[in-house]
């Protein structure tokens, strides 16, 4: 979807379709009235009998028969006017263009911005939810029932506005978006773990990030045991992709990004019920998080250093797998006694999070679809945050509120630490059935030394089974406008 801003009186704008953010207490803004005057009242009769009352994120397409240029409005709920947020105009500005999917209009023009107190946040957030909510993947679809929606969509402004500053939030916010749909399309894409490393080496070429992939050769000089373990069990060799962006000064300390990348868990030898497993090729949706937001940390030349670690493979039940009994020797020198295969994520998160000492990171933060433990505490709502720095949560909670991807703490009290306990080797690579996401947390733990560090869970949130405003459903995304948000406080903390 491309994006412009226009200078023009909405009374005299001409358009497919004009989006209009509607209160359910107070429609006296003078647009508003403006416009219903223009339509014959049609507007606030609407609101009079309750026909649309502007509860958040309902939407009405009705046609203005000549009486204005715009030939439809599209009246967008924004709850209550006090109640007013960014996440409403990102929500309500994803609704209105999911629901004008599936009509023949291609183009629309929207003052959703405007509502209330308007401003720079209300102009990126509703770029952000028309460009993420007008997202599909149809790259497999050969007979096309859908008209692929909005391609093109106009910001209005009053003619006199000054729009330097808005020209450049909307460069910016578009910049993020794509890359949240380039992370959309990886996780969409079926499980392949030589198709997730020729994504990262030409995404880096394009935005001038340098990309490095290790393959098994490199992989084993490195002793990254507990990676390779996990891939034993497929034909397709583990790959380990570093990316690096250098956006501050050589000395400045980066900021290392881990990401889980299983291009497909079956379970291996410990296999997942056949119900639903075909969903498991998200789970590298840590990993593709990790390259989004470095290509848009690159988009932006944001000024920090950032380096992103995937570790990928497939985990599959062939006939060199690892399985429950063995014993492996981790990079970092500690033995992990294999108890349940499924539990592979962490296998090859300790691997990297290890690797990324030689970095001195200022931070390091890793992403994975981690448990069905998070899921089932968080639901769909939020990501689940551990670690052990409290500036460095308070950060990322900070930023998480900031851009609407949520995350919710869990603790790692010592007594968890319990769970991950073997009798035969330094550690366990699963726990019970008791707090899952922490003992995954935990484990993780033992691994980054004494670097500041936060662990997010997104398996609940990687992936929707059904269609929210600016999530169709499917992948989400996640992870990557968190952590740009994340990095824009670092880049001016200094
Ligand atoms: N990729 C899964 C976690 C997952 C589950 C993500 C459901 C999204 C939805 C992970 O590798 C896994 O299988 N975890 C196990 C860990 C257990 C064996 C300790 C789990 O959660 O069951
Ligand atoms: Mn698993
Ligand atoms: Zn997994």
């Amino acid at each position: 979807m491309k994006f412009s801003i226009t200078l023009e009186d909405p009374l005299s704008h001409t358009c497919q379709a004009l989006m209009v953010g509607c209160f359910e207490d107070d429609n006296s803004d003078p647009i508003f009235m403006a416009l219903d005057q223009a339509v014959g009242g049609c507007l606030g009769l609407l609101f009079k009998e309750r026909d649309f009352p502007g509860k958040p994120n309902k939407v009405r397409i009705m046609h203005t028969l000549g009486k204005i240029p715009a030939e439809r409005l599209v009246l967008v709920g924004l709850g209550k006017k006090r109640e007013l947020t960014d996440e409403r105009i990102r929500q309500g500005a994803g609704a209105a263009i999911q629901a004008l999917r599936g009509t023949s209009i291609k183009g629309c023009t929207t003052i959703l911005h405007l509502a209330g107190k308007g401003g720079n946040e209300f102009l990126q957030a509703a770029v952000e939810g028309a460009a993420l909510g007008g997202y599909g993947f149809s790259q497999y679809k050969t007979k096309n029932d859908d008209n692929g929606g909005i391609e093109k969509a106009w910001l209005l402004y009053p003619p006199a506005y000054a729009m330097e500053m808005a020209e450049k939030v909307v460069a910016e916010t578009q910049k993020v978006c794509e890359a949240v749909l380039f992370v959309r399309d990886l996780v969409s894409q079926p499980g392949n773990v030589a198709f997730l490393a020729k994504k990262g080496l030409e995404m880096s070429a394009r935005f001038g990030i340098t990309c490095r992939v290790l393959e098994r050769d490199e992989i084993e000089q490195n002793g990254m045991e507990a990676l390779l373990a996990v891939a034993r069990g497929s034909r397709q060799p583990p790959r380990f992709i570093i990316l690096e962006y250098t956006g501050a000064g050589a000395k400045e300390r980066p900021t290392v990004l881990v990401g889980k990348g299983i291009t497909f868990d079956s379970g291996g030898i410990s296999l997942k019920p056949r119900e639903g497993m075909e969903k498991m090729k998200d789970d590298m949706a840590g990993g593709a998080a990790v390259m989004g937001t470095l290509m848009a940390a690159a988009a932006l030349n944001l000024p920090v250093n950032l380096v992103g670690l995937v570790p990928a493979a497939e985990n599959l039940p062939g006939g060199g797998a690892y399985k429950p009994g063995d014993v492996v020797k981790s990079m970092s020198g500690q033995t992990i006694e294999i108890v349940n295969t499924d539990a592979e994520g962490r296998m090859i998160l300790c691997d990297a999070l290890h690797y990324a000492k030689r970095y001195r990171p200022a931070a390091l933060i890793d992403l994975a679809t981690l448990t069905g433990a998070c899921v089932v505490a968080l639901g769909n709502v939020a990501s689940g945050m551990m670690g052990n720095d409290e500036g460095l949560k308070r950060a990322i909670r900070s930023a998480a509120e900031k851009c609407g991807e949520r995350v919710w703490e869990l603790p790692l009290w010592e007594e968890y630490g319990e769970l991950m306990k073997s009798d035969i080797a330094d550690l366990k690579n699963a726990g019970g059935a008791e707090a899952g996401a922490i003992s995954a947390g935990w484990f993780l733990k033992s691994f980054v030394g004494k670097s500041r560090w936060v662990h997010l869970d997104i398996a609940g949130t990687a992936w929707m089974d059904k269609d929210r405003p600016y999530q169709p459903k499917g992948a989400t995304g996640v992870g990557v406008r968190l952590l740009v948000e994340y990095l824009k406080g670092v880049a001016k903390g200094r």
